[in-house]
């Protein structure tokens, strides 16, 4: 696979790189995306149905059951080549990893600077006083209904650790991915559709802090007119590529 001269120059010079990773980041490791035809989450779920504050208040055990079924997926699969190409990345150059996923696949492929956007499935916390909560293991088969665990300190419901459609995000990683993204030299987005803010907000961020901005994703999307250059490849054959091409190219 021809890495696209443009984009290859851009990596070649930076240093300091910013990356934003969506749900097509994750695909080939097995983990459905939201949006895709057919095969996506929403496709075949009703995001308000289960990732809302009031699907959570009306059913807490239903929704439960739906992250846990996630966890028990994203534990079954493995990091694909383009988390692992990341990785690599991360060894000749600042590679600060922003990611909308809530999956754990960027970290288990070894990357060190990784900041979850929309939380994590793997840091469950109680609804009330917010005190994290060790994530028990999910059950060996998907359940419709699965009541979740009491808060040890106030006994109120342990929560999915991720944010919900309506909710804040996070401060603290947002204040992290803006800065890692005003200060790169070169954001590469993966595989969003770049519908959702604020993160779809973060190209025009780089674009107006003068750092050139390069999109792999195999279809196009909402970022069309906020990218530098689109490159029409998958991550696990965009990335492995990229990298493989500037080890080479190294003096
Ligand atoms: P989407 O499902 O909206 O978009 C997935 C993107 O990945 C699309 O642009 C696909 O073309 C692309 N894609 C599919 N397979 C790919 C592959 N193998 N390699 C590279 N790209 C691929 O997922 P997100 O944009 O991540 O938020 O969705 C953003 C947010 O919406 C999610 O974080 C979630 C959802 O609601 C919350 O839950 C708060």
């Amino acid at each position: 696979m021809g890495v696209p001269p443009p984009i290859l120059d851009l990596a070649r010079t930076a240093r300091r790189v910013a990356v934003l990773t969506g749900a097509g980041m994750s695909a080939e490791s097995g983990v459905p995306t939201f949006r895709d035809a057919q095969t996506g989450l929403w496709e075949n779920v009703d995001a308000t149905a289960l990732a809302t504050p009031e699907a959570w208040e009306d059913d807490p055990a239903k929704v439960w059951a739906w992250y846990q079924w996630r966890v028990a997926l994203v534990r079954g699969v493995h990091p694909n080549a383009g988390h692992r190409a990341l990785a690599d990345w991360g060894h000749t150059a600042r590679v600060q990893i922003v990611t909308q996923n809530v999956d754990d696949l960027h970290e288990r492929a070894g990357s060190e600077e990784v900041v979850h956007l929309h939380g994590s499935l793997f840091s469950p916390r109680c609804t009330r006083c917010g005190r994290p909560v060790e994530l028990p293991d999910p059950p060996r088969d998907a359940l419709a209904r699965l009541e979740p665990p009491s808060c040890p300190a106030c006994g109120d419901d342990v929560r999915p650790g991720v944010v919900w459609f309506g909710e804040m995000l996070p401060q603290e990683p947002w204040e992290i991915a803006t800065g890692s993204v005003r200060d790169a030299e070169l954001l590469v987005v993966v595989g969003t559709s770049g519908v959702v803010y604020p993160a779809a907000g973060l190209p025009a961020l780089a674009r107006s802090h003068g750092v050139p901005v390069v999109e792999i994703d195999p279809r196009e999307t909402d970022l069309g007119d906020r990218v530098d250059h689109s490159w029409r490849t998958t991550a696990a054959v965009g990335l492995p590529a990229l990298v493989e091409a500037l080890e080479h190219g190294r003096p």
